[in-house]
């Protein structure tokens, strides 16, 4: 490269491709173990537990078909069943996403868990925005539940009957059915969905209440006192949309106390979303935070398994929710597993290790001036994958780094440092991203060692 220096001006030397003079290479090898060597069903089989997903009918073919199918002994329509779906006008019903969810759970052999009957959320607005006495109230929602539960019956194994009841204080929630039927509207919608279906375990489902807190305790309280008086409940849903580094100190306590109560307990929502963009140490902490849930349902009997909402980042609702918040499912968007994926599947038993160094970084100057080049680091990966990725070298010759595009570079001293961009994490297996940068140089300007790691 330093050859081109002579009697090529900086403007000649940066005309693109052709120009490119210096392919330095390296890192590598080590044999990649492929991604889940036993799906994640299987080894949640032996465990007797379920390992479920939220899933969007209509994505149900194709790569996110078959990992769903493949990995999964649990459905949950994400939002297939809910009211605003199920009849968007009065009298009117669409099952068509809610029937070929069931269809596919069945052609899959798995269970599928119906979300949700009675909710304040995502009702129709005839319903919602509609003036009703108690008794219309009350009539509506025991036809809904009829009739839906009723559909469904005998190829659903479990309902998330009522869906997030309670305030963070353990106040109950003020919603249509609350301030219209009285707290006991929970009661009346266990009982109807009993009658509906016999066979189908009955939940109430909630967010916030995986450790032992207020509102855990106001679930606890009242699970205590619809068995007390023989109203059908079989378990507890706990959503468990947690936040990165923050999975409760209590959660198994917490499980514990429900299973000693006489009821299921069910992981029903899990993700664990972290601010982005994410980082190889952000998804070292997931992967530690979805072991941490996983081993705790584990550790109970009456835990029946983990559902986790939306398998993949592609079909997450995080980023529409919560602003500036992502990557919270196992699979990142092209369906690449994270270590949150290895990460249940060894706390399922699993001995799968992530695939290692089969990725390799390709160093060359693009183009080369008196005092500057611009250089490019290529990352490849083959028979593993990366959701995210660092790559560095150290400058043999003191090189500087100036400007840098497509990774964030970081240079001390002569050790450089570069990550993904919010954009690139991921390589997938077979595929590459490359990022460019700029830097000073004299006096000579060797190729150096990239690492990826
Ligand atoms: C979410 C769905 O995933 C989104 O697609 C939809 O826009 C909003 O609802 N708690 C629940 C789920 O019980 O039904 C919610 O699902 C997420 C929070």
């Amino acid at each position: 490269m330093r050859s081109l220096r002579s009697g090529l001006s900086p403007a000649s030397l940066l005309t693109g491709a052709a120009t490119l003079v210096t392919l330095g290479a390296l890192l590598v090898a080590a044999p990649a173990a492929q991604a889940a060597d036993t799906p994640l069903r299987d080894l949640a089989a032996a465990k007797g537990k379920a390992i479920g997903t939220a899933v969007t009918g209509s994505k149900l073919t194709g790569t996110y078909g078959d990992i769903a199918g493949a990995q999964f002994n649990w459905l949950t329509p994400g939002n297939a069943m809910k009211w605003e779906t199920v009849e968007p006008s009065r009298g009117t019903y669409n099952w068509a996403e809610a029937d070929q969810i069931v269809a596919f759970a069945q052609a899959h052999n798995q269970q599928v868990r119906g979300h949700t009957l009675v909710w304040h959320s995502q009702n129709p607005g005839w319903l919602a925005n509609g003036t009703w006495t108690p008794a219309e109230l009350s009539t509506l929602l025991q036809d809904h539940i009829s009739t839906e539960v009723t559909r469904y019956k005998g190829r659903l194994a479990a309902w998330d009957v009522v869906n997030e009841p309670f305030n963070e204080d353990g106040t109950y929630r003020s919603t249509l059915w609350y301030n219209g039927l009285g707290a006991d509207y929970i009661a009346q919608a266990l009982t109807w969905a009993r009658a509906a279906d016999p066979s189908a375990k009955l939940y109430i489902n909630d967010y916030n209440v995986e450790g032992v807190n207020a509102k855990s305790t106001a679930l606890y309280n009242l699970v205590k006192s619809l068995k007390e008086r023989g109203v059908p409940i079989d378990g507890v849903g706990l959503q468990a949309h947690l936040i990165l580094g923050q999975v409760p100190a209590t959660f198994q306590q917490n499980i514990q106390r429900f299973a000693d109560l006489g009821v299921d307990v069910a992981i029903t929502e899990l993700d664990i979303r972290m601010q982005l963009p994410s980082t190889e140490a952000k998804l070292t902490q997931q992967a530690a935070d979805y072991k941490a849930v996983l081993d705790a349902c584990v550790a109970v009997a009456r835990c029946t398994g983990v559902t986790v909402w939306g398998f993949t980042d592609s079909d997450s609702w995080i980023p529409d929710v919560f602003t500036g918040y992502g990557a919270a499912t196992p699979y990142d968007e092209n369906y690449v597993p994270k270590p949150a994926y290895y990460a249940i599947a060894t706390a399922l038993g699993g001995t799968t290790t992530p695939p290692t160094g089969a990725c390799s970084a390709t160093y060359s100057v693009a183009s080369q001036w008196n005092t500057g080049f611009t250089g490019q680091v290529r990352i490849a990966c083959s028979g593993a994958a990366l959701s995210a990725w660092r790559v560095s070298w150290s400058f043999g010759a003191g090189q500087q780094i100036t400007q840098a595009w497509n990774a964030t570079c970081a240079q001390t001293g002569a050790a450089v440092s570069c990550v993904n961009a919010s954009y690139n994490g991921t390589v997938p297996n077979g595929g590459s991203v490359t990022f460019g940068f700029n830097a000073a140089w004299s006096g000579s300007n060797p190729v150096p060692v990239v690492t990826v790691g």
